[in-house]
């Protein structure tokens, strides 16, 4: 059927649907103080999910990132995978999380139809994993990791968020790769309406990532025609890969690919965008499929060609577990 677009020639083929805002981690860039219950808890249904997806999946989308807040905080995600990865036209399916019950639960999730899988791993120091998430799960987290890699998942990725507190872990990350084949993104600190204390204590540039991985034998991949916003860097003796997101870097918008809806149904056209768009009103039914249909399709006109963080303007994104990462 149709295809999604905007004014910039961009085309979307990728969603992330977050599925829930609660979380049982406190990342400090992130949710510091924990979760904290914020009106209901009323996030979509495993049906609305289904129909929204669908809706996406007749516009075109081919792949659908399920976020949060952690996903597993929700009892029915085996569910919520099984609904999405059901719909035709969705080729991948991927779930971003912090790992907490990965080494249980990726066998589950194989199983329901999930293909590829992002955990979020800050530091690979027992230590400084437990300062940055509040949990001392650093093992319980790497073994689901490997746990996944036997599984036979598509792709297994790690986020670590760039941070002067992380930036020394490069070389553990870099053996932590030699023989598995992952590729571990570090995503430049974004700053929120949070987190301005820290983002200005602890911000680095990704260019301190890049003459690293210069100086030890990285060197940059081919760029593929889909790729989303990362740059990733390979090493003759390493399996996995080491790469970095920099949502500051000149052009970073241009390559967007991607639409965001929030846990209760709204879309979002940027991660920093302001408000959203309702949807919910609409997944209540098939029958008015076309109706959510067109105002998917009106409301791409109003997708803004980038963010406006540079000028130091998070929007109206508190924390990104808000809005799925
Ligand atoms: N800046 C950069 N990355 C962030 N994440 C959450 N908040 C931020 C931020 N302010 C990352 C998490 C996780 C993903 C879901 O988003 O570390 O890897
Ligand atoms: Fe939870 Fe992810 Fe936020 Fe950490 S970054 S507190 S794991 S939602």
């Amino acid at each position: 059927m149709g295809s999604l677009s905007d004014g910039f020639g961009r085309r979307f083929h990728y969603l992330r649907l977050s599925v829930t805002e609660v979380c049982n981690f406190r990342c400090t860039y992130c949710l510091p103080d924990g979760y904290r219950k914020a009106g209901p808890q009323d996030f979509l249904s495993v049906d609305e999910a289904g129909r929204l997806v669908s809706a996406f999946a007749d516009l075109g989308l081919k792949k659908v990132r399920l976020t949060g807040g952690e996903p597993s905080a929700r009892k029915d995600l085996d569910a919520i995978i099984a609904r999405v990865a059901a719909v035709p036209g969705v080729e991948k399916l991927a779930l971003t999380t912090n790992g907490w019950n990965l080494a249980d639960k990726a066998e589950a999730w194989r199983a329901a139809g999930l293909s590829h899988l992002n955990v979020s791993v800050d530091s690979l120091d027992p230590g400084t994993f437990e300062r940055l998430t509040g949990h001392a799960r650093l093992d319980q987290v790497l073994a689901g990791v490997d746990r996944a890699l036997d599984l036979g998942f598509q792709a297994v990725k790690l986020n670590a968020v760039l941070m002067r507190d992380t930036a020394e872990g490069f070389a553990a990350f870099a053996d932590f790769v030699r023989e598995r084949p992952v590729a571990v993104r570090f995503i430049e600190l974004m700053r929120t309406g949070d987190n301005a204390e820290l983002f200005r204590a602890q911000h680095l540039s990704g260019l301190v990532l890049k003459d690293w991985l210069t100086a030890n034998g990285w060197r940059p991949r081919e760029r593929g025609f889909d790729d989303g916003p990362a740059i990733e860097y390979e090493h003759p003796r390493h399996a996995g890969r080491l790469g970095l997101i920099a949502p500051y870097a000149p052009g970073f918008c241009d390559s967007c690919n991607r639409l965001r809806v929030t846990a209760r149904g709204k879309l979002r056209l940027c991660l920093f965008g302001d408000g959203g768009i309702e949807l919910r009103d609409l997944l209540q039914s098939d029958t008015v499929r076309p109706a959510l249909l067109a105002r998917i399709i009106d409301s791409l006109g109003a997708k803004a060609a980038g963010h406006r963080l540079h000028e130091n303007d998070p929007g109206a994104t508190r924390h990104l577990a808000q809005v799925g990462g």
